[in-house]
């Protein structure tokens, strides 16, 4: 039987804070992502997103993931061997992604990384739809304006999860609620 992603996942190392599976799955359902699509990520991090972008634009679709940090980079090449041949669908840059993104063509692109408005505003045209994820207000709003300056439509939103248990004789109750993780910034052309 084939592995699940998630198990291969929990092998992964993590030199930056992954995006959660709440988040990396509006992103994918939001964005409409489909096998074949062209997708730029930026930053790469520690590769929870580009691990699942991969998976679903695979066999013909492509991944190009930017980091800055060449460490990340290497860390994340080395996470995405776990997947066998989905790994083949993305390709690994080095460097910063508002001064490479225009060596592409992407339908698609998906931002976690500081400053990632500047990604937006140097995107190419063939852009269609676009997702940020930030951490803080500040950024978020650097976002919207971005994305708003492109002509974008878009969407804000927070995402809370929150687990439940059923215990016998102790009943139902919530068992996690996660604190504040990040907003996701939705841009659809
Ligand atoms: C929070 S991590 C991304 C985590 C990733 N989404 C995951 O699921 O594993 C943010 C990343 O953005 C990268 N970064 C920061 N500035 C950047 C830039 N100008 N261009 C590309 N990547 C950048 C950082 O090196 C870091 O690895």
């Amino acid at each position: 039987m084939a592995d699940f992603l998630d198990e291969l996942k929990r092998r992964f190392v993590r030199p930056a804070r992954p995006m959660e599976d709440k988040d990396v799955g509006l992103v994918i359902e939001r964005l409409g992502i489909m096998p074949g699509h062209r997708v730029f990520e930026a930053g790469v991090g520690s590769g929870f997103l580009t691990a699942s972008l991969a998976r679903v634009v695979y066999p013909d679709g492509e991944v190009v993931g930017v980091d800055v940090a060449e460490d990340r980079v290497r860390a994340v090449e080395s996470n995405l061997e776990a997947l066998g041949p989905v790994a083949d669908v993305v390709e690994l840059v080095v460097g910063d992604a508002a001064e490479v993104v225009r060596r592409y063509e992407p339908e698609v692109l998906v931002l976690d990384m500081p400053g990632a408005e500047r990604v937006v505003e140097e995107a190419p045209g063939s852009v269609k739809r676009v997702a940020v994820y930030c951490p803080f207000v500040d950024s978020a709003v650097r976002a919207v304006e971005a994305l708003e300056g492109r002509g974008f439509e878009v969407e804000w939103l927070e995402l809370v999860e929150r687990s439940w248990s059923y215990e016998v004789e102790r009943g139902v109750r919530p068992r996690r609620f996660s604190s504040h993780t990040g907003f996701l910034v939705f841009g659809y052309g």
